[in-house]
């Protein structure tokens, strides 16, 4: 395998490249026909790699891509998911070469390259890890399991339709274990693997104050201006320790024991270079937790965006009639996104003054999860690493979330194995997104060790 890549690691970044180059951006329904365009040369090349058969699944939305190889029916099924939809790759003006035409080039943490696109890492390069890893397996006859992929199109909007495509394909989904690449390891030096994921709940809400926007002169003083009050509110809804004001937010938070966490804090963590990387004078978060756990195995409460009122050129005197917020909280074990929802949105109506109506609108969301060590999928995902890198990989808790994993756990009744290849710093759904080259070779690697060892595993 490690010859295979080697010899065939021009192509393999130069097809990556014509992927990235398609601007399958989700949330955008000018792009409809780019994601449909992503889908279809995933579909070509699961067929070129060596799939049985790969086809284009139709949705409400975007289709998913399903493909597969059946090498024999006493081998066990490992069933690959990722998605080729993106992030929006706005700021425009921020990217130092265009987010759709790729461009190679170092960075300090990548020495030997790294592929500058949007998608790159979060999750086209990952993806595209696996179909080259599969068509090498196929190519040196050292494919051992049977294999399913099922590569969606709408995980940057919530996965809507991939619930039910599931739901309704239970049957040829099945598979021993489900074999992730989205997530990242801690450095190029330091593999690891997560074990868990942040669930998600998202909210929209809207202030209105007056029933017009007013001159801020004549009425400034006397009416509630909605921007303010929904500031006020923000404010409120954290405390001077960091903590989430909402009544009842943390009863299911599942406390970690003093061992657990000690256990995580082995992963090295240097707060000098994490606070120099983001140019900030200071970290912030919860009193009594390291950065690592409040990013981690800790609930946050964060404004996605905020707007109202006059942002135009020059100064426009305005008490505006309405101000909006988006904010989004990470879960943690055992909160369940639509509780959450349901506690903010009566909260967030409890601290509103009478001078103001409020209306929360709640967006997708998603479950946390936690996924074993000690099962055949994780083992062997940490000898294939063990193999590939020369080092153990350190199990991670992730702060990001992938909320069809819950899903696949309960209608599939399946564990991921989180095997990602990106870094935190490869700047996902930011400017500048890049995947490593090496990150991409090497994780081509290790997932045709993965196969190896499971095969073994189970053997
Ligand atoms: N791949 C990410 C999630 C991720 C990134 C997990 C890094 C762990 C480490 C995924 O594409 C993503 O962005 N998920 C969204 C949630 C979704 C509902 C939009 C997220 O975490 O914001
Ligand atoms: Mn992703
Ligand atoms: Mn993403």
């Amino acid at each position: 395998m490690q010859s295979y890549v080697q010899q065939h690691k021009d192509r393999f970044i130069a097809e990556l490249s014509e992927l990235l180059r398609i601007p399958s951006v989700s949330a955008d329904s000018q792009r409809k026909g780019d994601v449909r365009r992503a889908a279809e040369y995933i579909r070509e090349k699961l067929v070129q790699a060596g799939a049985d058969r790969a086809e284009l699944c139709e949705t409400a939305g975007h289709p998913i891509v399903y493909g597969e190889k059946t090498v024999g029916p006493d081998r066990p099924t490992v069933l690959v998911y990722g998605h080729y939809d993106v992030q929006p790759a706005d700021p425009l003006n921020l990217w130092e070469t265009p987010p759709f035409e790729p461009t190679v080039r170092q960075t300090k943490l990548h020495p030997g390259g790294a592929i500058f696109a949007r998608g790159a890492c979060d999750d086209k390069g990952q993806v595209f890890a696996h179909i080259k890893a599969f068509e090498g397996l196929v190519a040196t006859g050292g494919l051992s399991c049977n294999v399913k992929f099922m590569i969606e199109g709408e995980e940057e909007v919530g996965s809507d339709n991939l619930g039910i495509f599931v739901r309704e394909n239970c049957g040829k989904l099945k598979a021993d274990v489900i074999l992730i690449s989205d997530t990242s390891i801690l450095a190029n030096d330091t593999p690891s693997l997560e074990v868990g994921l942040r669930g998600l709940s998202y909210v929209e809400v809207e202030v209105t104050g007056p029933n017009r926007d007013l001159h801020s002169g004549v009425y400034g003083g006397g009416v509630a201006n909605p921007i303010n009050v929904l500031c006020e509110m923000i404010a409120s809804l954290k405390d001077q320790d960091g903590r989430i004001t909402i009544p009842h937010f943390y009863d299911k938070v599942t406390d970690l024991s003093r061992t657990d966490r000690d256990a995580l804090a082995e992963a090295p963590f240097d707060l000098a270079s994490y606070k120099e990387d983001l140019q900030i004078g200071d970290v912030s978060g919860e009193t009594g937790y390291t950065t690592p756990e409040r990013t981690s195995i800790r609930p946050t409460l964060d404004v996605n965006g905020i707007w109202g009122g006059y942002t135009g050129e020059g100064a426009k005197t305005v008490l505006p009639s309405k101000a909006h917020a988006k904010i989004s909280m990470r879960l943690v074990p055992n909160q369940h996104p639509d509780e959450i929802t349901e506690l903010f949105k009566k909260h967030f109506q409890t601290i509103a003054p009478p001078s103001v109506k409020v209306v929360v609108k709640p967006h997708h969301g998603g479950h946390p999860v936690v996924t074993p060590t000690d099962s055949v999928g994780f083992k062997a995902a940490s000898q294939a690493f063990q193999e590939a890198w020369g080092k153990k990989p350190i199990p991670t808790r992730g702060g990001g979330s992938i909320p069809i994993v819950a899903l696949f756990e309960k209608e599939l009744g399946l564990k991921s194995v989180l095997m990602g290849f990106g870094l935190d710093s490869d700047a996902i759904h930011s400017p500048n997104e890049h995947f490593g080259i090496f990150n991409y070779l090497k994780g081509i690697e290790t997932i045709g060790l993965f196969y190896k060892h499971f095969a073994a595993l189970n053997g």
